[in-house]
C-alpha cells in the first residue's frame, strides 16, 4: 500500500525532470525539494508503471531512455536504471503543424486503450504532461483516468478541473482530480504573485506591472504559436488576485529563442508609490531551467493525490489545486495555499 503507482501522459521535458527526480532523491539528499515527506510518503514511494506519448522517437523505448530523446532538452542529472516501462502509443488527437518548428514526429503505431492499461497496471495517479496545445488529448486522458478510477493530475493548461462537466463527473465517481496548469516552484508566475503580495503587504500602491518570458524548448514554441492567448489569460488571472484592486497588469507573453534550450529568462517590471507618494520602479530578471521547476510541485501533488485516494475523496481536491496550480477552482494567497496543503496532508 505504500507504493504510489504513477502513469505519465507526455514523455517531454517535465516528464524527464520528474522521472530523473525520483531517482535523484533516492540517495542525493533532499536539497531542492519542498517536502521530504508528504503524509508519510517519501519520494522513493513513487513508482512509474506506465507511460504514453505519440512521438516516434519515444514510443517503444523504455521510459528511462525515452526521457532523453529529442526534442527533450532537460539536463541529465542521473543515469537512470532501466524502469521496465515501455512508452506506449497514445491517441494523436491534436494537430502539431503550423508551429514553425518540428515539435512532434507522430509515430505510426496504433494507439493503445489508455483506460485499459491504467486498470491493468493498477495506476493510482495519471500525470498529464502532454503539450500545452494538445487540448483534445488532455481531455481524452482525463476521461480515461476517470474510467479507470485513477486520480488525474492536469499539469497542462487545457481546461479540465475548470470544466464543470469533467469536474462533476469526477465528483460523482468519487475520483480525485487536480489542476489546471502547474504552478512552478520558482517560475515566473509564482515569483510575480510573490512579489506583488510582498509589495501590497508593505503598504505599497502598485500602478503598473508586467512579466514577460523568453524561453527555448518545445513548450515555448507552443506558447508562441498556439497557446499564447490561453497562457496569457491563465497567468494574468493567476497574478491579478494578488492585490485587491485593479491596475494595468500583463503576465505571460513568451517569445522563443532556440539556443536557450530548456532555459527561460523571465523579466518583471513594477511601478508604483509608497510613503508620502514617493515613486519607485523595480526591474527583476529571473533565469531558470523550465522542466526542473515542475519537479518539486509534481512530487508533492502526486503524494497528495495518493492521500486523497486513500481517504476516498473525489472531485477537485481544492487544497492541492490551490497549492500546485495556476488556475485552481478557488484562488488563495501563496501563504494560505501552502497552509491549506499542509493542513490537508497532515489531517
Ligand atoms: N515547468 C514547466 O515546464 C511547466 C509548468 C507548468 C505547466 N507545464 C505544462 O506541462 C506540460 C508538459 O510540458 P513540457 O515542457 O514537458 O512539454 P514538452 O513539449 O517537452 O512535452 C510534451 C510531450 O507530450 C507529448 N504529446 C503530445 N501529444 C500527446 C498525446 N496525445 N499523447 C501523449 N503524449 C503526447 C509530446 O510528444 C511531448 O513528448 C505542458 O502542457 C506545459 O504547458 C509545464
Amino acid at each position: 500500500m505504500r507504493r504510489i503507482r504513477v502513469a505519465v501522459a507526455g514523455v517531454g521535458n517535465c516528464c524527464s525532470a520528474l522521472v530523473q527526480g525520483v531517482e535523484y532523491y533516492n540517495g542525493n539528499g533532499m536539497v531542492g525539494l519542498i517536502h521530504e515527506e508528504v503524509g508519510g510518503y517519501a519520494v522513493s514511494d513513487i513508482e512509474f508503471v506506465a507511460a504514453f506519448d505519440v512521438d516516434s522517437r519515444k514510443v517503444g523505448r523504455d521510459l528511462s531512455q525515452a526521457i532523453f530523446s529529442e526534442p527533450n532538452k532537460t539536463p541529465r542529472i542521473v543515469e537512470p536504471s532501466l524502469l521496465g516501462v515501455e512508452v506506449q502509443m497514445g491517441p494523436p488527437l491534436d494537430t502539431f503543424e503550423n508551429t514553425g518548428e518540428a515539435l512532434v514526429e507522430v509515430a505510426e503505431e496504433k494507439a493503445v486503450d489508455v483506460s485499459r492499461v491504467l486498470k491493468d497496471r493498477g495506476v493510482d495517479v495519471l500525470v498529464n504532461l502532454v503539450s500545452g496545445s494538445a487540448t483534445e488529448s488532455s481531455k481524452y486522458y482525463a476521461e480515461a483516468a476517470l474510467d479507470a478510477g485513477c486520480a488525474f493530475l492536469n499539469a497542462a493548461p487545457a481546461p479540465i478541473v475548470t470544466e464543470e462537466r469533467i469536474a462533476s463527473m469526477y465528483s460523482s465517481a468519487g475520483v480525485p482530480l487536480v489542476g489546471d496548469d502547474l504552478l512552478d516552484q520558482i517560475g515566473a508566475t509564482v515569483a510575480h504573485i510573490g512579489l506583488l503580495e510582498f509589495l501590497h503587504r508593505r503598504g505599497v500602491r502598485i500602478d503598473e506591472s508586467y512579466q514577460l518570458d523568453v524561453g527555448g524548448g518545445a513548450e515555448s514554441v507552443n506558447t508562441l504559436w498556439k497557446t499564447r492567448g490561453l497562457k496569457r489569460d491563465i497567468k494574468t488571472s493567476a497574478v491579478s488576485g494578488s492585490v485587491p484592486y485593479e491596475f494595468p497588469l500583463v503576465s505571460g507573453s513568451t517569445d522563443y529563442v532556440d539556443f536557450l534550450e530548456n532555459r527561460r529568462d523571465s523579466f518583471f517590471w513594477f511601478k508604483g508609490s509608497y510613503f508620502g507618494d514617493a515613486p519607485f520602479t523595480m526591474d527583476v530578471k529571473l533565469n531558470t531551467v523550465d522542466a526542473p521547476n515542475a519537479g518539486a510541485i509534481l512530487l508533492d501533488v502526486i503524494r497528495g493525490l495518493k492521500i486523497a485516494r486513500s481517504r476516498g475523496l473525489g472531485g477537485p481536491i481544492l487544497p492541492l489545486c490551490a497549492y500546485g496550480f495556476k488556475r485552481p477552482p478557488e484562488r488563495h494567497s501563496l501563504v494560505e495555499a501552502y497552509s491549506l496543503f499542509r493542513g490537508f496532508v497532515e489531517e
